[in-house]
């Protein structure tokens, strides 16, 4: 016991941060140190990038320390005393604010930024309400860094997180300052953009609206859009995001969102603009010979009653980006049809690697989840009547059975050639409008949400479990992703006690 206390002492600092005492790790930066007990205000700070202490917006007045210290590179010390509300610190924020401000323009009516700005916070909080600055400011043009990127010069306030981003995140390290003083400005290198797969980020960290997304341009005022927690599909990574639509359901703009047993900070631009793509060529209303022209509650019984009738002669092939709900569903779909499962495997690639990020090779969303939940799986699907699709990769793609000379029943995202083959091919829901959860390649399940409702009035899981009932299994038919979970989590030994209650915003890692 004696030897555990002096253990502890060697690796925590007591601190007294306004009035209050708390031990903190030894070690830590103040910022990061009382973060859970204060909010620091600062710009260039990023818990996920090098330090720089450049922006002084994060200046405290330590006791001993004779001009206020900047808590971004204030290592904590034992017996520190420290002030983040006296007069002092008040005033230095009010100065480097007051700094800050001097060419920067009037924006805030036009920027993206603005409703989520670090500057707008921070002058509300500590700036003065009007400026005496008299003389002109100083300006230049802004600059496109790249096909997704626009960088507006005048707002930039040099706190170099981006420039740090591309150098110690990605390693691409093609962002540079140049200039000096009031001049200062972020650049490319000549004919070299931001050519790279994590240039969204950049966007993301920014804390004012010096850099900009051009797909989100002028889009639209951050404070209508309403945030939902998902999990990116496109590859076996499932990096946690938020997914901001307006209040007519439309998605306006995915993002990253904190994970540090997934993604930290980040992701990549493949799942930040898959929707462009996902939502071209949309399969959007019943398709096929026999389903062309039907509603979708007629074509979605015909399409049960059909799956029904190849009881025996049939074989279910499930999306590797199926939910784990979806994929439970569609096992007990194969067992009530006495058929076999086969897996749709998405094209081969390569593991895309960054300094401190990896794209995952594995393109497929739920692979992990497929061999919990599927078991046994079987190849190819030419030695039965019926193939059953449930979900096709998200190109539309299922290589193997649009081979097929077999009679196709088909869910997919896409117009394609599969659609038109099937008897009845029905719309499937996007990720977007979806929920469920995945478990990744390192075997962490998190649970997504539904941001927008699906197109064609109905959801993928709903349809399995049509066919289900049209199959004489009527017990799922009315339960919702939640329900789903929880019947699986009773079966499956892997996700045994988890919930979508339990696995909250960040998800759990399955047990060994
Ligand atoms: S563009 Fe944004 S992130 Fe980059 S240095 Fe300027 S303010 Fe900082
Ligand atoms: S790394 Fe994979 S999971 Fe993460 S955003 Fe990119 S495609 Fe999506
Ligand atoms: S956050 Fe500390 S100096 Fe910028």
């Amino acid at each position: 016991m004696a030897e555990a206390v002096a253990t502890e002492q060697k690796t925590t600092a007591t601190v007294t941060v306004d009035g209050a005492t708390v031990e903190v790790k030894k070690g830590e930066m103040l910022i990061e140190a009382i973060s859970h007990l204060k909010h620091i205000p600062h710009y260039c700070y990023h818990p996920g990038l090098s330090i720089a202490g450049n922006c002084r917006m994060c200046l405290v007045t330590v006791e001993g320390i004779p001009k206020p210290a900047i808590a971004c590179a204030t290592e904590v010390k034992d017996g520190m005393i420290c002030h983040t509300l006296d007069d002092k610190t008040a005033e230095a924020r009010r100065i480097v604010l007051e700094f800050l401000l001097i060419n920067h323009p009037l924006d805030c009516p036009v920027c993206d930024k603005s409703g989520e700005c670090m500057l707008q916070d921070f002058s509300y909080e500590y700036g003065q309400d009007r400026s005496r600055f008299e003389e002109h400011k100083v300006t230049a043009d802004n600059k496109v860094f790249s096909d997704h990127v626009i960088y507006d010069t005048n707002r930039c306030i040099s706190c170099t997180r981006c420039v740090r981003f591309m150098e110690e995140i990605d390693g691409f390290g093609g962002l540079c300052m140049v200039q000096r003083g009031d001049h200062s400005k972020v650049d490319i290198f000549p004919g070299r953009p931001v050519d790279t797969l994590l240039s969204g980020n950049i966007v993301d960290i920014c804390p004012v609206g010096a850099l900009l997304s051009k797909d989100f341009l002028y889009q639209h005022r951050v404070w209508w859009l309403e945030k939902t927690d998902s999990v990116c599909p496109m590859c076996s990574k499932n990096c946690s995001i938020e997914i901001d639509t307006n209040l007519e359901g439309d998605v306006k703009r995915i993002r990253p969102r904190e994970n540090e047993r997934v993604n930290e900070w980040w992701m990549c631009d493949i799942g930040r603009y898959a929707l462009t793509d996902l939502a071209e060529n949309r399969l959007e209303s019943p398709a096929g010979t026999e389903g062309a022209g039907k509603s979708m509650k007629d074509a979605i019984q015909l399409f049960a009653s059909k799956a029904a009738e190849a009881k025996g002669k049939a074989k279910v092939a499930v999306s590797l980006f199926a939910s784990n709900e979806e994929m439970f569903l569609a096992k007990k779909l194969a067992d009530k049809l006495e058929a076999k499962i086969a897996v749709i495997e998405p094209a081969k690639s390569d593991a895309i690697k960054f300094r401190k990020f990896e794209i995952s090779g594995d393109r497929a969303a739920n692979r992990t989840g497929a061999a919990l939940i599927l078991g046994e799986t079987a190849s190819g699907v030419d030695d039965v009547e019926t193939v059953i699709v449930l979900g096709t990769n998200p190109d539309g793609s299922a290589p193997e059975i649009a081979k097929s000379k077999a009679k196709l029943l088909v869910l997919t995202n896409k117009i394609a050639d599969l659609a038109k083959k099937a008897v009845v091919a029905l719309p499937a829901a996007l990720f977007t409008e979806r929920e469920g959860s995945y478990v990744n390649h390192d075997n962490h399940v998190q649970r997504f949400k539904r941001a927008t409702f699906p197109k064609s009035g109905f959801g993928d899981l709903q349809i399995i479990a049509e066919c289900l009932k049209a199959a004489g299994e009527a017990r799922y038919a009315d339960l919702s992703a939640s329900g789903v979970f929880d019947l699986l989590a009773k079966e499956i030994p892997a996700f045994a006690g988890m919930s979508h209650r339990s696995l909250g915003k960040l998800g759990e890692k399955i047990r060994d």
